[in-house]
């Protein structure tokens, strides 16, 4: 089983740093171009995810939450386009298409308060809590690529 079909059917992570090292592995499998939403509650650990992918992206700087920037764009092997749309009023449009350096992954916080990415989204996760702050991660490929 690929870690991708593993995802589909979700995982646990008992802690951070696993969810860390999951987001790592995810990461290695992230193309030029792909659209990550990451789902969620607050503290559920999509920015904790976030650090993993960018690991794998060659990132050297370590990310941290978006909220106040609410884009932030970290230069790597490929490049990792952080988006936390938390505080987006409805409607609002950032043109993220025209900040992007390629080749780049887009990762998004909060991705139903940004609508102009959702159709275009490759890779939806949804985080959960579980017992004893176990957190449970499930993936729904949509397979639509943009350009
Ligand atoms: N099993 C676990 N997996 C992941 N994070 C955990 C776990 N247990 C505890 N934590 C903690 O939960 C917090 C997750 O915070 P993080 O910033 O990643 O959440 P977030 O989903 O990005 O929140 P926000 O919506 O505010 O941006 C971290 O402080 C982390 O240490
Ligand atoms: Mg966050």
């Amino acid at each position: 089983m690929t870690l991708l079909q593993k995802l589909e059917g979700g995982m646990t992570c008992a802690t951070a740093k696993s969810l860390v090292d999951l987001g790592e592995a995810f990461g290695y499998l992230l193309k030029d171009g792909d659209i990550v939403a990451l789902r969620g509650d607050l503290g559920v650990g999509k920015t904790t995810f976030t650090k993993g992918i960018a690991k794998a992206l060659g990132i050297a700087d370590s990310v941290t939450s978006p909220t106040f920037n609410i884009m932030i764009q970290y230069i790597g092997m490929i490049n990792l386009m952080h988006i936390d749309a938390y505080r987006l009023d409805d409607c609002e449009c950032l043109e993220v298409w025209d900040y992007v350096q390629r080749p780049c992954v887009i990762v998004i916080e909060w991705p139903e308060r940004l609508v102009e990415l959702q159709k275009n989204i490759t890779h939806d996760l949804r985080i959960t809590i579980r017992k004893n702050e176990k957190r449970w991660i499930i993936l729904k490929m949509l397979n639509k690529k943009i350009l």
